[in-house]
Parts: C-alpha cells; sequence; structure tokens
C-alpha cells in the first residue's frame, strides 16, 4: 500500500543529516601541498563509472595525488573501463596504446585500469600485453594505495574481487570536471537482474544497496556547496533496500526520494535507471508530490517485442511495460519517458523489429539510447543463444530505430513551443558565449541568452520559441 508520508525516523534537516553517521571530508584534501604526485584519469561507459572516478580521485587525495588534465604531467594514469559493448572495450585498447607512447617519455609512470574491464581482461592486460601495471576492479579501490605501493616497487598488482558489502558508502567524492551545479551520487552498485545480454552482473557483482543517511548527507552537503541538482545512480534504483543496522528499519528506494527531495525545495532530484519490473506507484506518488523531484524518468524497454522480452530475461512482457507506462500518465501526466533500444537481439525476426518502432512510437519516448546487440562474453545469451542476426542487418535496424526516435524527439519538443519551464542554469551553452543552457524537469536541455544578474546554479524561467530534435530554444521571461 502506499505510505502517503514515508519518513526516515523524522530525519528532515540538512544539520540533523549532518550529525548523522558521516563525516565529510574536505573536498580536495591534499591540494596545494608541495611535491604532490600526479594522477591522470579517463572514464568511460555509463555515468556510474564516472561516479566511480570520483571515488577514486578521493581515494587518491588521500595518499597524496591530486588530479591532473594533462596526462603528460601526470605520475598515474589511470583508465576507467567499460564492458557493456565490444566498441566501448576497443576503444581502451586504443587508449593504452596511448598511453604506452607516454610512459616511454615519462620513466616511473604508472598505468591502470579500472572498472567492467578489468576482471574480464586482467590476464590478458597484465601478462601477455603488458600494457598496465596496475588492474583494479570496480569493489577493489580502497585497496589502491596497497596496489600503487606494489606497482612502485615494480610489481604488476591485481585485485578484482567482488564484494558483497562494498558501497564506499563513507566515501566522500572529490567532483571531476564539475559544473559546480549538477552531481551524481552512487546508490547502489551491482545488479542482480542477469538480463541475458548483458555483462554487468558479472564485472560489477551481486546488488547492493548504500546507507540511507550517508546518501541524504552527500546530498545536503552537495547543496551546501552550491550544487542544485542530484542524481541518484543505481543499475536498478527500484530495488534499492537499506536495512538500518540500528533499528532494523528498512527504507526503499520511494523513500529514499522522498528523504532527498526534503533536503531543500531548491536542491533537484534526479535518479536514474528505473527497471520496468520493479517501477512501483508508491515511487510515481512520492514524485508527484514533490516539486524538486524531475519529472523524468528512464524506463529502458530494450525491445518492443514479447517473445524477445523473455529471451533477453528481462521479466516483463509488453502488456506489463504499458502498464507501468500508462501508470506515469496517470500520475504524472507531465512526465517525459526515455528508453534503451537494442536491435538485432538473437532470433529476432523482422516483425519483432516492428514491435520496437511501434513501442517507440506508442510511448512516446522523449529520447533513446540505441544501440545495436553485441555478444559479451560469459553472459546468458553469449552461453544459450547464436548471435545470428548479420550486423548489416542490426545496423539497418538501428538505423531505423534511431530515424524514428529523432522524428519523434522532435514532436516530443514542438509540442513545448508556447510553454514555460522553470531551468536550472547549468552553465555557458556549447555553442555561444551569450547563452545560457540548462534543463527543463523533463530533462530536456534549453539554451537562452544570458540576462544580467543570472549566474549557472540559479533558475530561470524560460518560454520556448524553436526546438531542435534534441535541444529548446527560448528567452527569460
Ligand atoms: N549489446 C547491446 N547493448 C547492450 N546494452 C547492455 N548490454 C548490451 C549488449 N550486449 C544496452 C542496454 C542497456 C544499456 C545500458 O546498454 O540497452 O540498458
Ligand atoms: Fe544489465 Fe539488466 Fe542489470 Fe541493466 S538491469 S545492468 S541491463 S543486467
Amino acid at each position: 500500500m502506499y505510505d502517503s508520508n514515508p519518513t526516515l525516523e523524522g530525519i528532515k534537516t540538512i544539520d540533523e543529516i549532518k550529525q548523522g553517521s558521516v563525516f565529510f571530508k574536505d573536498q580536495m584534501s591534499g591540494a596545494g601541498q608541495p611535491g604532490l604526485r600526479k594522477f591522470y584519469i579517463e572514464s568511460y561507459g555509463c555515468q556510474m563509472n564516472f561516479s566511480d572516478s570520483e571515488i577514486v580521485a578521493s581515494i587518491l587525495g588521500d595518499i597524496g595525488y591530486v588530479a591532473t588534465r594533462n596526462v603528460e604531467e601526470s605520475d598515474l594514469i589511470l583508465i576507467n573501463t567499460c564492458s557493456i559493448r565490444e566498441k566501448a572495450e576497443e576503444t581502451v585498447r586504443k587508449r593504452l596504446r596511448a598511453f604506452e607512447t607516454v610512459k616511454k617519455e615519462r620513466p616511473g609512470a604508472m598505468v591502470g585500469i579500472l572498472g567492467c574491464m578489468a576482471e574480464r581482461l586482467k590476464k590478458k592486460l597484465l601478462e601477455e600485453e603488458k600494457l598496465v601495471d596496475l588492474v583494479v576492479g570496480p569493489d577493489a579501490y580502497r585497496d589502491l594505495p596497497n596496489l600503487i605501493g606494489g606497482a612502485e616497487d615494480g610489481d604488476r598488482m591485481v585485485n578484482v574481487l567482488l564484494s558483497r558489502e562494498e558501497t564506499y558508502a563513507d566515501i566522500s567524492p572529490v567532483r571531476l570536471e564539475s559544473n559546480g551545479v549538477t552531481a551524481f551520487i552512487s546508490i547502489m552498485r551491482g545488479c542482480d537482474n542477469m538480463c541475458s545480454f548483458c555483462v554487468v552482473p558479472f564485472t560489477r557483482g551481486r546488488e547492493r544497496s548504500r546507507d540511507a543517511f550517508s546518501i541524504a548527507a552527500e546530498a545536503a552537503d552537495l547543496f551546501e556547496k552550491g550544487y542544485r541538482e542530484v542524481t541518484l545512480l543505481g543499475q536498478n534504483v527500484d530495488s534499492y533496500k537499506w536495512e538500518n543496522p540500528e533499528t532494523g528499519h528498512v527504507v526503499n528506494f520511494a523513500q529514499l526520494l522522498d528523504m532527498t527531495a526534503n533536503i531543500h525545495p531548491d536542491l533537484r532530484v534526479r535518479f536514474s535507471t528505473s527497471h520496468p519490473k520493479d517501477m512501483t506507484d508508491e515511487v510515481l506518488h512520492v514524485m508527484a508530490r514533490h516539486e524538486n523531484i524531475c519529472k523524468y524518468i528512464h524506463l529502458p524497454v530494450q525491445s518492443g517485442n514479447s517473445r524477445i522480452l523473455e529471451l533477453m530475461n528481462r521479466t516483463y512482457d509488453r502488456a506489463w511495460y504499458e502498464d507501468r507506462i500508462r501508470a506515469i500518465r496517470r500520475i504524472l501526466p507531465d512526465a517525459a519517458v526515455s528508453s534503451d533500444i537494442i536491435t538485432g537481439f538473437c532470433t529476432e525476426t523482422e516483425e519483432e523489429h516492428q514491435d520496437t518502432l511501434s513501442m517507440i512510437e506508442w510511448a512516446n519516448y522523449s529520447m533513446s539510447y540505441m544501440f545495436f546487440y553485441s555478444e559479451r562474453p560469459g553472459t546468458l545469451a553469449a552461453r544459450k543463444y547464436a548471435d545470428d542476426i548479420p550486423e548489416e542487418i542490426k545496423k539497418r535496424r538501428l538505423n531505423e530505430v534511431i530515424r524514428l526516435q529523432t522524428a519523434i524527439s522532435l514532436r516530443h519538443n514542438q509540442q513545448d513551443i508556447g510553454k514555460t519551464f522553470k531551468v536550472l542554469i547549468e552553465g555557458d551553452s556549447r555553442k555561444s558565449a551569450a547563452d545560457f543552457c540548462g534543463r527543463n524537469t523533463q530533462n530536456k536541455m534549453v539554451v537562452f541568452p544570458k540576462k544580467e544578474g543570472l549566474k549557472p546554479g540559479e533558475y530561470a524561467m524560460v518560454k520556448i520559441r524553436d526546438t531542435t530534435s534534441a535541444t529548446l530554444l527560448g528567452d527569460i521571461i
């Protein structure tokens, strides 16, 4: 049943949260000290990886490393890798070759790979190709000081152990490449879902949820530092579930959202990714109650055909997915929904591909991330099904999906012309320093001419006059 007032035992204000269990140290510990060593980090793949790099930066800060954007002056070169599709892995290999050249110019510099490729390719990268000095899996970042020490002594160091507990709850991320306005907060790690195409359960391990108070404290801390938007991150946020070890009280995702939204009305809250099988009406009602929880849901469908969904082991069918979309429309009539789509999954027929197209049309997604199927070693699909759709057909279907989604995104945006939105200013637009850019509640990027007195981190009311399929254009009113 929907609880109309889920609270976390009354904890509401920033001060109360800050008196909780989590202590935040200075963001740039070690900065400004002489003789510091420098690390350079590149991140690939999902937001979770970028968020992990900020945890790594914090751990490295504690042992005297500071971040640099210049790989040529770094003592430690790190690459936070993604395994989700073959192409991502190829990109990482190319970068490792480039770093080899840098290393030749800088004797003593070390190269490490972090993240999802670590487990799968550790032997190959360390021993056969000798491309790296360090291999560190996503649950082993606390071991970095020790591993770096070993690598400094000339050993090749590996820790790819996955954990059932690690959430890095007590580590205050060092914000890298930050605009000072929006930030990501990791609320859980791993995934227990076993979608048959997906390598994530193997690379990131079992699902576990982070201490709710540490999440709220991180959000409150960001707000105090001037940030105005947090995105709660997890592979499947709807299955967030944290039990307070002291009281036995269980916090679900709806309650966590409520708690984060209560930090301050000017702090926007977003989240990603939702799973259709787990997204509850309770979450939608919490969203409806708080103006500052953005009305945007990333709800990947993957395929519009029930037989393919079954093969994908998504554990819902098309009718179930449509029911979830109807619930969103009913409870949050103005919400935008986006999706992930895979074309050319094993045995997909032309008719089944048409079902994906009709799903995109029916769901009226504001945008989608679209991919052709890429078989990943070790996954359920790789073991059970032949990757039998030729690449040119996968790509042709993908192009059809992209063409349709682009048209629907444009139509979606055109319906916003004449409307006025509250936009959180993130900074200068990419094209012109005379314009600001920021997002509306539906996660649409809005570009508009600057107005004196307004700055990033503030809200502006912007009336939309024109649009492309990707960006709304407007004027402050
Ligand atoms: N091939 C293609 N796309 C994939 N995704 C995950 N695994 C694969 C794969 N093997 C896509 C899914 C997922 C998104 C993060 O990446 O659409 O939702
Ligand atoms: Fe992969 Fe499915 Fe988990 Fe997403 S929910 S990370 S697609 S297994």
